[in-house]
């Protein structure tokens, strides 16, 4: 295999962007056809200048799709891949050469979990061990994988698998040796238009004239962040990881029932009442988290609470550490999202 440069930063630089560091090298993106593979895919085509970008996914007619709309462009440097994270060998093809991995495939239905739950799990768990051997097998300097607040405290399986593909990603980084293979995870809440959530059913019974929206608590609070956010935000993560890290962004809370306000002002909502599965609030750092979580300007940074490897500890970069007992909470944000702002993150979502 040819000799590399290696990816080099500390953790104190290039917080704000990170695009620079992506010029030259080759990126895979699993689950490169989602909602943030997409979006991921065309802003640093846009914004650096890889080598390569490998968009390693099932389905080729989405494939299809993503390459008819990036159009030729990019030819030179984007490839589609098709592969299925459960296959170890697959992943391993698609890594050779690869720099970077940004592991974003995932089964994230919450019912459909529950009801295929070896699937989830094999996607969602098997899968995040597949990434891990096959990058350290590849030499892959840094891999990156995208979580949820739903894996903090999870109530549901998909909330559960993605814990345990967390912990995973962060054992993984005492296996890499003196290869210096790095992994972090970034855990964010819900992405403002996302496939499958509130905000496209609302648009959709809005625009079939529905009687009213339905709300399923009064008092439920999400987290919200848009997806071109979320991108940056993984970007600025990748500059900075060392390894072992939990990034969490800081982002607003909003009610439910707000979101269905803002949307349809003129609409009664009805409700529904919590389904199963579902938590009123969500959490991003929980109480037992908050022991090993420092504090940036616009994140949190949760560090592994078993490193078996040298890292430099982020309260000596600058970062503070949370007050005890602290949890980073829905409904107990500083930051809410009002109508207008909540309006101008819906125009710039897809
Ligand atoms: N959307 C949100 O609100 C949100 C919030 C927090 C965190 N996240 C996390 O962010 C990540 C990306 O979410 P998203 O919204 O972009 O999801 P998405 O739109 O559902 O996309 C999932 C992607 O994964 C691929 N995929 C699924 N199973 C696969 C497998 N076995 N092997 C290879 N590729 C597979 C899908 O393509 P094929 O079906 O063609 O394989 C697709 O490209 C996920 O890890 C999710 O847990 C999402």
């Amino acid at each position: 295999m040819p000799q590399r440069d290696r990816l080099s930063n500390t953790p104190t630089q290039a917080v704000q962007s990170g695009f620079d560091l992506l010029d030259g090298r080759s990126i895979l993106v699993t689950g490169g056809t989602g909602s943030f593979g997409r979006r991921f895919v065309e802003t640093v085509l846009r914004r650096a200048k890889p080598r390569r970008v490998i968009v390693f996914s099932r389905d080729e007619f989405k494939q299809y799709e993503m390459q008819q709309q990036l159009g030729p462009e990019w030819a030179s440097t984007l490839r589609f891949f098709i592969g299925d994270v459960r296959d170890r060998e697959r992943l391993e093809l698609a890594m050779r050469e690869v720099d970077l991995c940004v592991h974003a495939a995932a089964l994230k239905h919450v019912p459909a979990a529950e009801y295929n739950p070896m699937e989830c799990i094999h996607t969602n768990v098997y899968g995040a061990e597949n990434v891990v051997r096959a990058a350290l097998n590849m030499g892959v300097q840094r891999v990156i994988a995208l979580s949820t607040d739903k894996a903090a405290n999870p109530v549901n399986l998909y909330g559960a698998s993605k814990l345990a593909s967390d912990k995973i990603f962060i054992a993984a980084n005492n296996l890499s040796g003196s290869l210096g293979t790095r992994f972090s995870v970034v855990r964010y809440g819900n992405v403002v238009g996302s496939r499958g959530s509130v905000i496209p059913l609302y648009r959709r019974m809005i625009a079939e004239d529905a009687a009213f929206l339905p709300v399923t608590d009064e008092r439920m609070t999400r987290f919200w962040i848009t997806l071109q956010h979320g991108v940056e935000f993984v970007v600025s993560c990748v500059a900075m990881m060392q390894g072992g890290e939990i990034f969490v962004p800081k982002i607003p809370s909003m009610r439910i029932v707000e979101v269905a306000r803002t949307l349809a002002p003129h609409l009664p909502h009805k409700v529904i009442g919590i389904r199963p599965g579902e938590k009123l609030h969500e959490v991003m750092i929980t109480e037992d988290d908050s022991r090993q979580t420092y504090e940036l300007a616009d994140r949190y940074v949760i560090e592994p609470a078993f490193a078996f490897w040298t890292h430099e500890p982020y309260q000596r970069l600058g970062a503070r550490p949370v007050a005890d007992g602290f949890r980073y909470a829905s409904d107990i944000n500083d930051d809410w999202l009002d109508s207008d702002r909540l309006a101008r993150l819906i125009a710039e979502a897809p």
